[in-house]
């Protein structure tokens, strides 16, 4: 990492940095500033204790240990500094699997949710290694991302799970697939995401992306997003393999690279 990067201290999770606005970015701004801001109150069918939260290492306003939660809560501080007046796709993925990267992309999904004036949606984009449903506990079922690729007709409303936390949205994956690459550059997922993250100006978008060692998948996705984080899992990385791959990202959306100590 160069030395403008700023590193926090992520005894549990962080360690974020400046990116310059990528300027392909302000066309879409003006039409999703007028977006409709009503999924803000949009009620939850069900709501998860405190309990189920804390066993699922789920990140929550009332959190007794608050360090985790507050370093969320800074990761959160600085994309929204740098998305400026306008909602955006983040893509998170590990360096090395195992690292914690879908751990950083629900826990940081949620910290968006904690306001009242935003929602969040998680999609697992991990097609080799999907974990999100069962982290969350969300049953599988009713379609996922996949199942939409292939088949747009089934609607979206269908693959838009309720996770038990307000405002956090999940397009699950639950079906395992190779070459997650093509439905990455597809046409149909760039147009599922503009149109998501298009409809509802207080929606933020968090893609769970699989590893970046080994594939060039993570790469792909990014294509998709307005910016990246990266996640070094303690002691998996040397810091010349981290600069390595974070120089295979496009310097204008990296947003930096959280540094998260594996329990
Ligand atoms: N900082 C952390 N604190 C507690 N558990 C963590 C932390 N980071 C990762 N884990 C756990 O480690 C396991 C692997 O993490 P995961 O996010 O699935 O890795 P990756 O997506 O990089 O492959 C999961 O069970 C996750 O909940
Ligand atoms: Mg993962």
């Amino acid at each position: 990492m160069s030395g403008s990067r700023e590193e926090l201290d992520p005894t549990n999770p962080v360690a974020l940095t400046s990116a310059t606005r990528s300027s392909g970015r302000s066309s879409g701004i003006a039409q999703r500033a007028i977006a409709s801001r009503s999924i803000a109150k949009m009620a939850e069918p069900y709501a998860l204790t405190r309990r189920i939260l804390d066993d699922r290492r789920l990140i929550h306003p009332e959190q007794s240990v608050r360090a985790r939660t507050d370093a969320f809560r800074e990761i959160r501080t600085r994309l929204l500094a740098l998305g400026g007046d306008s909602n955006f796709i983040t893509m998170v993925a590990p360096i090395s699997p195992c690292s914690g990267g879908s751990f950083v992309a629900r826990n940081l999904a949620i910290a968006f949710s904690f306001d009242e004036a935003r929602t969040a949606l998680l999609i697992d984009c991990n097609l080799r290694n999907p974990s999100q449903h069962v982290a969350l506990g969300v049953e599988p079922g009713a379609g996922d991302l996949i199942d939409y690729l292939e088949n747009p007709d089934i609607g979206v409303e269908k693959i838009l799970r309720h996770t038990g936390i307000p405002r956090l949205r999940l397009i699950p994956n639950t079906s395992k697939r190779e070459m997650s690459g093509e439905y990455f550059s597809s046409f149909g997922m760039r147009t599922l995401l503009d149109s998501l993250r298009d409809r509802y100006a207080d929606r933020y978008i968090f893609l769970d992306g699989p590893a970046v060692k080994g594939s060039p998948d993570a790469r792909i996705l990014s294509e998709l997003a307005d910016f990246v984080v990266l996640v070094s899992g303690s002691g998996r990385d040397s810091p010349s393999a981290i600069r390595r791959h974070v120089a295979d990202f496009d310097p204008n959306k990296l947003a930096g690279v959280v540094f998260n100590q594996l329990p």
